[in-house]
């Protein structure tokens, strides 16, 4: 499959897995603008091949890094109206991964700083290595996190690490990470990608419109009380029943057999 090309970013497809890759590896794949506007526009072409994307893997170009965070050298001129704009433009963006009906998992390889921080956040999932170093330095750049990490990272990790992380500035390492649960899995560097493959094509066993409704469902039931939240989830449990991979899928049961998923 052959994807449009971006300046900034790669997007690629092997056997139902895609992987984008932030493409700065000189800037250690900082955000500029530029670089927000190919995410947006490669998740565009992402949710529109759904059969060739099942699960997108989010990774950073070379070795050191996943993102450093938002372009520190685009973003020191700007006025305020300007970061409006490129903060809006980062939650477009971001809100796009969030609201993808593709699983996506965030191959975390290196340093992943505000913006880095913010974009591993906005995935299903994070998995890091040793390498990993995760941060929200804005205040020591006179900023506060622009890109969600006032809101997504204090959903994952809770308000008291969340202020702890944005107030001191300081990086927190892999382990750490993991401890807090802002890293879902833990692995040696050169396992990183086998890792993130290997969680991919056991979500791709499933059913996708499953997968898709129940990401839905976590991430909307999230913020919602409790009570609209279960009702919300009876509604979608009952949508899944119009499908033929619920059919497929309790028919193999019954039968003793592997279910054949067709996404339909
Ligand atoms: N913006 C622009 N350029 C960046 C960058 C960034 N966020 N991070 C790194 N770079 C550039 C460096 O300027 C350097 O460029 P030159 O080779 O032209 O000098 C190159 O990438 C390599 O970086 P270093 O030489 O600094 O590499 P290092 O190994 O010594 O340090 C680092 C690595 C600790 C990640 C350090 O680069 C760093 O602290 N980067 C900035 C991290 C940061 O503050 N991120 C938050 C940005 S603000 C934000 O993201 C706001 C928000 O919420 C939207």
């Amino acid at each position: 499959m052959n994807f449009n090309k971006y300046d900034n970013v790669l997007l690629e497809a092997t056997d139902g897995i895609g992987t984008l890759t932030i493409n700065r590896p000189k800037v250690l794949n900082a955000l500029n603008s530029a670089t927000l506007q190919d995410i947006g526009d490669a998740l565009r072409e992402v949710e529109s091949h759904p059969d060739e994307i099942k699960v997108l893997i989010i990774t950073g170009s070379g070795t050191k890094s996943f993102v450093a965070g938002a372009d520190i050298t685009e973003m020191r001129s700007m006025n305020t109206m300007q970061a409006l704009a490129l903060s809006k433009l980062a939650h477009k963006s971001f809100g796009e991964i969030e609201d993808l009906p593709q699983f996506t998992i965030a191959a975390v390889n290196g340093y992943a700083l505000g913006g880095g921080c913010e974009l591993a956040s906005s995935c299903d999932m994070r998995i890091g290595s040793a390498k990993t170093k995760f941060g929200q330095p804005e205040v020591g750049l006179g900023t506060i996190p622009g890109f969600g990490g006032t809101q997504r990272l204090t959903r994952l990790v809770g308000r008291g690490k969340a202020k702890e992380m944005i107030a001191t500035s300081t990086m927190i390492s892999a382990d750490e990470a993991y401890r807090i649960g802002l890293l879902d899995e833990l692995v040696e560097p050169e396992e990183l990608m086998n890792k993130a493959h290997e969680i991919a094509k056991q979500v791709m066993k499933n059913g996708m419109i499953a997968v898709a409704l129940a990401k839905y469902s976590v991430d909307r039931g999230a913020d919602l009380p409790l009570d609209v939240a279960v009702d919300m989830e009876s509604q979608l449990f009952a949508e899944t029943f119009a499908t033929q991979d619920q059919t497929e899928g309790m028919n193999a049961f019954v039968e003793k057999r592997d279910s054949k998923f067709t996404g339909k």
